[in-house]
């Protein structure tokens, strides 16, 4: 007999090489390919268990929760499943401070609707179904280094485990409260509004190869190099849309600096940010404290959360 109630805990993660801006086909479809790195202990837990009536329970807001049900029901129409669903879902991590959790979440609930009602597909036609909620949620599906692979149904594959090149992540919290725009509203304005938007889809695929032999390579500098660059030319696409869409506060720059100092004197540390004010610091094991007790010296960190990179998802009963 299939099983009539599942928990998924599945993790947050974070782009090295950007996903910013949409095609115009159905389907939350993006413009760009992406690589991302899981992150281990950033998670959402869902559990989601047949019912006499639906209900979602968690701390989502109006629009997380309009968003996490229609997903619910498209999957439920598209594969004719009749059956009511209570779903209660949370996040260990601090979601007003506008960390990822529409990734974690989507590959959340895919996986434990998968589970329960389709447990024949595969990975990757998971991670087509998680993209339709959230684009960054089909990385989710898999912990450790991600792509997106662009085509006409857009998927995530893995690149390599997270134990192949073990990396530590600081998330150094500059920002409590929510983000002024969401990033699916954000990345659309950019889009229709930045001049350097066509250069940015232009650029995207010599920066998704670079990213993808400095891993291969286990090449730090390279690594760093190239996903500064991408997370700065998004940045900058959103900079020169009109009006502007700015998230940074003073703190996210002096990380900035901070971490440019660090690599130029050797420290292996490079940031990335997504659509907020947050900074994730990516560290080589044996120069993360080096990282933390310099940032004991930036103004404006509020906190900051120390994981590593991996992020399978894990399913239970
Ligand atoms: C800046 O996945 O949140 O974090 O598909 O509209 O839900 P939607 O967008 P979302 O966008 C993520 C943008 C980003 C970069 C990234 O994660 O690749």
């Amino acid at each position: 007999m299939p099983d009539s109630s599942v928990i998924v805990s599945a993790a947050a993660n974070i782009a090295l090489i950007k996903y910013w801006g949409k095609s115009d086909q159905p389907g939350n479809q993006p413009a760009t390919a992406s690589l991302s790195v899981g992150l281990e202990d950033l998670r959402t837990i869902t559990r989601v268990s047949v019912s006499e009536t639906d209900a979602i329970i968690g701390e989502l807001g109006e629009q997380g929760r309009a968003r996490l049900s229609s997903f619910i029901n498209r999957f439920r129409e598209e594969h004719d499943i009749q059956q009511a669903l209570n779903v209660s879902t949370e996040n260990n991590f601090p979601t007003a401070s506008g960390l990822a959790s529409s990734a974690s979440g989507f590959a959340a609930i895919t996986l434990a609707l998968t589970h329960l009602f389709k447990p024949e597909m595969t990975d990757l036609e998971k991670s087509q179904v998680a993209r339709q909620g959230s684009g960054s949620a089909a990385r989710s599906v898999y912990g450790g280094y991600v792509e997106v692979v662009l085509s006409d149904d857009s998927y995530a594959q893995p690149v390599m485990p997270a134990e192949d090149w073990p990396l530590d992540v600081l998330v150094a919290v500059v920002q409590e409260n929510s983000k002024a725009m969401g990033s699916s509203e954000a990345m659309k304005h950019t889009a229709a509004t930045s001049p350097v938007y066509a250069d940015w889809i232009d650029t995207h695929k010599a920066d998704m190869d670079i990213a993808r032999s400095a891993i291969a390579e286990r090449d730090f500098v390279k690594l760093a190099d190239i996903s500064e660059h991408s997370c700065l030319k998004m940045h900058s696409t959103m900079m020169t849309s009109r009006p502007p869409v700015l998230y940074w506060k003073p703190a996210t720059v002096s990380i900035i600096h901070l971490a440019q100092h660090l690599r130029a004197a050797g420290t292996q540390v490079f940031f990335t940010i997504d659509a907020g004010a947050q900074v994730k610091l990516i560290c080589a094991p044996e120069d993360t404290q080096t990282v933390v007790r310099a940032l004991d010296a930036v103004e404006g960190i509020s906190r900051l959360i120390k994981t590593r990179i991996g992020g399978e998802p894990r399913i239970s009963q």
